[in-house]
């Protein structure tokens, strides 16, 4: 895949990672704010390639809530658990004595939600538009960050499958996907989960920046509406296995300070492991929805 230098901000340079997805992106700095032929090429890189990795950005919460901001309003934290900034997740695997969580601590399975396929907040009514990751303390050889596209998941989805799902809508809740891990919450709060009750969203849906149909599944599917409980999430979990098919996932294999943006309307991500021994740090800022998307 070749390296290519964009005309609108020369400076930049992208180089995909993968054959349908996900690109790395070379060329500026993350701490310092961005000229607005910079941000549009950022934009657009964000819509084209749903995935962006950017290397060796050494940025402080408030650098990466500003370049966050580049794409669109910031959601606030909800869950108090992982809550360092109003605007920040810190997804740390550290407990409050500098040690390695151990295994079933509440902390640890907050965490291990992130470890099924999932997009942010689509347990949400307006769900995320994106999220950007930063890699503060990764460890080494594991504890990566996977992706896929729904993008690609629709466009090459069998048609009597799409005739299928084409219409259907699913309840995602997050009080569901939490209860997998630990079914007395996991840290989070009653009055926390309150603020999330379980909502609709259809199960394919347009792009607003591409036009691009997609599948919308995720993790936080408890029951596809008009269907019994377990066909409807035996068919999510088929839809969600079909995107992450072997050939179509990028894993991204993190180097300290690198950062990951993604965008959460047509990528489906998940940690691939929280590490037992190594420390793993990361702060995630994510980028409100602009509105629901049928
Ligand atoms: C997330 O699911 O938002 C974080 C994924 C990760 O920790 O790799």
């Amino acid at each position: 895949m070749q390296t290519e230098a964009l005309s609108d901000a020369a400076q930049l340079t992208v180089r995909p990672l993968h054959e349908h997805f996900a690109a790395e992106v070379t060329g500026f700095d993350m701490r310092k704010p961005q000229p607005p032929e910079i941000q549009k090429a950022l934009r657009d890189l964000f819509a084209r390639y749903s995935v962006l990795v950017f290397r060796d950005q050494r940025v402080t919460d408030e650098e990466q809530v500003a370049f966050t901001r580049i794409f669109g309003d910031l959601e606030g934290t909800t869950f108090s658990v992982a809550h360092s900034h109003p605007y920040v997740y810190q997804l740390s695997n550290i407990d409050e004595n500098g040690e390695v969580l151990k295994p079933d601590t509440t902390k640890r399975l907050f965490l291990e939600v992130n470890a099924r396929w999932h997009t942010d907040s689509s347990y949400r009514p307006i769900p995320a538009k994106g999220s950007l990751l930063s890699g503060r303390e990764v460890p080494e050889g594991e504890g990566e960050t996977a992706f896929c596209s729904m993008r690609v998941g629709w466009q090459t989805l069998p048609d009597e499958m799409r005739r299928r799902v084409e219409g259907l809508k699913a309840v995602h809740n997050y009080a569901y996907s939490i209860s997998l891990f630990d079914p007395d919450g996991a840290g989070v709060t009653q009055d926390e989960l309150a603020t999330v009750p379980p909502v609709v969203h259809p199960m394919v849906r347009t792009h607003p920046d591409t036009g691009e149909k997609n599948l919308y599944v995720s993790g936080h599917i408890e029951r596809v509406v008009g269907l019994p409980e377990a066909e409807g999430r035996a068919l999510a979990e088929e839809l969600i296995e079909w995107c992450a098919r072997p050939g179509y996932v990028y894993e991204h294999h993190w180097r300290p300070f690198d950062a990951v943006l993604w965008d959460n309307r047509c990528a489906l991500h998940r940690a691939t492991a929280i590490p037992l021994t190594q420390r793993r740090i990361m702060h995630r800022t994510t980028i409100a929805g602009e509105g629901p998307v049928t």
